[in-house]
């Protein structure tokens, strides 16, 4: 083991201090000698997991780019490739796994390529023990909480020919001058707080991401102003849980006042997840409903249907308040759109357990619901428990689900049939250029005939056909 290595420790992670985050505005700087280190060189990257990954990985894209590197789809061409992993379930870092195994034969064949891997599975002691011990053409390991020293990283990996591991533990402040490349050019993410202090107690996420730190409104708004000056139509707020914005740093702005301030700034599209069902205020319900711009489209995760289930969980919301929260939307937005989370199989769920849960999918006629059969994850409290349900039961309760997820999300969209939608163009389709695809503001993809829409356009729809997860039509 090298003495320069930072390796993750999860009694760190597990910790919380009272230390208040500061907001940093010149922590990042490239130093002169790795400018232009990337000039000439070609990077890669896949990123796995949720959309706050996403955006890490355009802060990684930005800074590669002021090292002088550029982007390449083709991994065959790269010269440093860099996946950003998912730890949430184990599926997802099997998958992680799997890449990094096709990967071998892509470094022997060039061994001056340049092998990182980051993300939410560096984070945990375990990975990074089995990627050392395992995988020795990994030649850069860094966190979530240490992207703004990836030139450092990069260019120490790339000279010393050594190992390179930093993974922080404890996260550090929130940092505002990171350089961006945004993936898309009409739907943008926005970060308005980091870190996740729900310990829900199956999930990694508190671990993996630290305590909840927000960022400054003003900031918030200067970026999505800046978006709109760039010509983008849409921003979705981010938060593991966007209705403690604010908290944190003790800040009169709560998310209901932010979110009507970014409404305010008069962009087209303004979305936001996720939000918890445990602290939705009335302020928030009356702010969605009161801006046109915020989109008619929720993602409320539930989780579960039962209650005894819902508080082992530690998810402190019941069933009959989410139904509150259900009812208070839909009363101010008749047509509004709803998705949400469900695990199944958490340990020792009952088959009627499970019957309340699609009791409460059967409640709320979901447009779309994303399912997952629980994994255990070292570290949580839930990981601990005896489960006496088999997997087989488990797999049976996913597809039954599924069936339910399936009749509502179809049922839903026939209700579309003939009508008129605006729709968000996102482009042609690959396999046929008169095909476009786009979203309406209730989050439904729709593939239309094209007459003179372009991309990034919101143009009006006719509906002529509905499928259970998407929407045909014609460009009116
Ligand atoms: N912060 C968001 C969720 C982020 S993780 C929220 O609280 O709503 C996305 C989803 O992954 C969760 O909503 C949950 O349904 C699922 N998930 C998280 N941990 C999981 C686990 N250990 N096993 C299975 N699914 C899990
Ligand atoms: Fe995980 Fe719960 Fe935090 Fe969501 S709110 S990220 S499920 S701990
Ligand atoms: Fe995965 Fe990390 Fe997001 S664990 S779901 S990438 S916060």
């Amino acid at each position: 083991m090298n003495s320069e290595w930072k390796l993750p420790s999860r009694r760190e992670a597990q910790h919380r201090t009272h230390k208040q985050s500061e907001i940093q505005r010149n922590l990042f700087v490239i130093p002169d000698e790795m400018k232009d280190f990337g000039n000439h060189r070609l990077f890669y990257i896949r990123t796995f997991g949720c959309q706050a990954n996403v955006r890490d990985g355009e802060t990684i894209a930005g800074i590669l780019n002021e090292m002088g590197y550029s982007m390449t789809e083709d991994i065959d061409s790269a010269d440093l490739i860099i996946l950003n992993t998912c730890a949430i379930r184990e599926n997802a870092e099997n998958k992680v796994f799997g890449e990094i195994g096709n990967l071998k034969h892509l470094k022997l064949r060039k061994p001056d390529l340049l092998l990182a891997v980051c993300g939410c599975m560096m984070q945990e002691e375990g990975v990074v023990d089995r990627i050392l011990r395992k995988h020795p053409h990994v030649d850069l390991i860094f966190g979530t909480h240490n992207i703004h020293n990836l030139p450092q990283l990069v260019y120490q990996a790339s000279l010393s020919k050594e190992r390179t591991v930093e993974v922080y533990s404890q996260e550090g402040d929130v940092i505002e001058n990171l350089p961006v490349q945004r993936f898309g050019t009409s739907k943008a993410w926005v970060n308005i707080m980091y870190g996740c202090d729900k310990f829900c107690t199956y999930c990694i996420v508190p671990y993996t991401r630290g305590k909840e730190r927000s960022r400054l409104k003003r900031d918030i708004i200067d970026e999505v102003r800046q978006l709109q000056q760039e010509g983008f139509k849409e921003v979705t707020l981010l938060g593991q849980n966007v209705n403690a914005y604010g908290k944190d740093l003790k800040m009169t702005d709560d998310f209901a006042q932010l979110l009507a301030a970014v409404a305010e700034t008069g962009i087209d599209r303004v979305r936001f997840t996720t939000s918890h069902p445990w602290d939705f205020s009335d302020q928030m319900v009356n702010v969605i409903a009161t801006y046109d711009n915020i989109m008619p489209y929720i993602h409320l995760p539930v989780q579960s249907g039962d209650n005894d289930i819902l508080k082992i969980m530690g998810r402190r919301y019941t069933v009959e308040s989410y139904r509150e929260i259900y009812d208070k939307l839909k009363e101010v937005m008749p047509g509004c759109a709803f998705s949400s989370d469900i695990i199944v199989g958490f340990p020792n769920e009952s088959d009627e357990q499970f019957q309340r849960t699609l009791d409460l999918v059967d409640y709320c006629h979901y447009d779309n619901i994303y399912t997952f059969i629980y994994s255990p994850r070292e570290g949580t409290p839930a990981a601990k428990m005896v489960d006496n349900v088999s997997m087989e039961t488990k797999k049976n309760r996913l597809q039954i689900l599924n069936e339910r997820v399936k009749k509502y999300a179809l049922e839903n969209n026939e209700k579309y049939l003939n009508q008129i939608v605006d729709v968000l163009v996102d482009g042609p389709s690959r396999k046929n250029e008169s095909i476009y695809s786009g979203y309406t503001d209730t989050q439904k993809l729709v593939n239309f005939k094209v007459k003179n829409a372009s991309v990034n356009e919101i143009i009006k729809v006719k509906i002529t056909e509905a499928k259970t997860f998407f929407l045909i039509g014609e460009e009116i």
